[in-house]
């Protein structure tokens, strides 16, 4: 083992709090636990909340991923957007399928959503544009909103003792199947 393995090891993980969590109170749909957990995770002081790692594959498999900003979360799914001609673009293209992830740290909580990729029409990319100030370097025409259209979310949330908690929702028709 080399000497950064060796630190990396002794660094600690898992030193967040988790908030309560009361598990009978779960909602049936995963966008408004998401709803709460996202408020909650801004009024905990948690930097950026809405910054997630998007992971697409080109249509060889090949997995890729970087981070983004969220920019919606509705019936729809859950919105980013970026320039057509980037990397993401051009795999998405490809392979509309994609998978997001935040981690917020100090309430040690994680939220995982998969699904198809769907592209949002011209006139919700332009209006993307004209409130990103990031979007704005870009052409009108390349800068393109997406959805994760959510066929499985999880939500995790760590606990100093090891019995962490996962809830997962599956979509189930036009419903969805909880368990926990
Ligand atoms: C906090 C943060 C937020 C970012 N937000 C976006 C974004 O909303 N859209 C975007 O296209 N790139 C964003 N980026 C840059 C991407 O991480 C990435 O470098 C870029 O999109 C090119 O990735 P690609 O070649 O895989 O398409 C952000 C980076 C950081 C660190």
């Amino acid at each position: 083992m080399n000497e950064l393995t060796r630190w990396l090891r002794a660094q600690p993980s898992l030193v967040g709090s988790p908030p309560p969590l009361d598990l009978s109170t779960l909602p049936a749909d995963p966008v408004a636990l998401f709803d709460t957990w996202i408020r909650h995770a801004c009024d905990a002081g948690v930097a950026e909340p809405r910054a997630m790692t998007l992971a697409t594959a080109d249509a060889a498999g090949r997995p890729d991923a970087r981070t983004l900003i969220l920019k919606g979360v509705d019936a729809d799914g859950w919105a980013f957007a970026g320039p057509r001609s980037s990397g993401k673009g051009h795999e998405l293209a490809e392979n509309p399928a994609a998978a997001l992830n935040f981690w917020w740290q100090p309430q040690l909580r994680a939220v995982r959503v998969r699904g198809p990729v769907r592209e949002a029409g011209a006139e919700e990319s332009a209006a993307d544009i004209d409130g990103s100030p990031a979007a704005a370097l870009h052409q009108r025409g390349d800068w393109t909103l997406w959805r994760v259209v959510p066929e499985r979310v999880e939500f995790w949330q760590g606990s100093p003792d090891r019995r962490h908690i996962r809830i997962v929702y599956t979509r189930d028709g036009d419903g969805w199947t909880r368990g926990v």
